[in-house]
């Protein structure tokens, strides 16, 4: 059975989560786009444990081949950051939880206005390709949160750099906690983590897991790091 794309009453007395997996793909003109090699996995496996758990689940789910199998989950599809922005502004509010483990493109292209609706076509000199940065969605729902929301997010990182740039990121994007993992992790069946805290707890995965064991491993760090926020 697929998980549920229409709008559905959630559990008003259930606790809230809003998950975003996998890529986003900016367009460059009508057929073709910059994307990147994130499958959905880790968020789809922590979205039915989630569910599991008891929680009300909301995920938003980039352009990726997987898809929760679990009919509780509410499914949104996005694909292009900009798509995740307008989503994000509209669910945060409503959520008690936010865990972004989507790849969200960090440039997009300036698409020339006369692509629009077409295609380039090919011609013998070089095409220069002009990117723009995108905003940093994670940092600025950070900035309108709520003082009882948790903000849980991701580093992507060359192992030697993983546990400084994780922590840069927790400070710079006002987060919760954070979930670092080697680059290898992207697109693998498996996860090594060092999990992040704001008040400086550092936890690590005891092996390289899959993951499907990695998530109920994190919704326990997660869990817990939402009890402490509620108490
Ligand atoms: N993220 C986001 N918006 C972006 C890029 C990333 O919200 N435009 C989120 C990701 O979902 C993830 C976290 O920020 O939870 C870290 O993403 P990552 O790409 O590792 O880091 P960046 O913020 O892009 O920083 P840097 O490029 O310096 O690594």
């Amino acid at each position: 059975m697929a998980a549920k794309t229409d709008s559905i009453s959630h559990d008003s007395h259930r606790r809230t989560i809003l998950i975003t997996a996998g890529p986003t793909h900016e367009p460059i003109d009508a057929v073709r786009f910059i994307g990147n090699r994130s499958s959905g996995r880790m968020g789809t496996a922590l979205a039915t444990e989630a569910a599991r758990r008891g929680w009300n689940v909301t995920l938003l789910m980039g352009p990726a081949p997987v898809a929760p199998t679990d009919t509780d989950i509410r499914l949104v599809r996005f694909r292009t950051c900009a798509d995740l922005q307008g989503l994000l502004r509209e669910h945060v509010p409503h959520s008690d939880v936010l865990v972004m483990a989507a790849a969200v493109a960090d440039y997009r292209p300036k698409v020339d206005p006369q692509f629009f609706g077409g295609k380039f076509r090919r011609k013998s000199e070089n095409l220069t390709l002009e990117l723009e940065p995108t905003p940093d969605l994670l940092a600025e729902v950070a900035k309108t949160r709520r003082p009882d929301q948790l903000m849980v997010g991701f580093a992507l990182e060359p192992r030697a750099e993983l546990l400084q740039s994780a922590r840069d990121k927790l400070i710079r994007k006002q987060i919760d906690l954070v979930v670092g993992n080697p680059l290898e992790t992207m697109d693998s069946e498996s996860v090594e983590a060092i999990v992040l805290t704001k008040d400086g707890r550092e936890t690590r995965t005891p092996a390289v897991m899959s993951k499907t064991a990695f998530a109920p491993w994190l919704m326990e760090l997660i869990e817990a790091a939402w009890r402490d926020r509620s108490a």
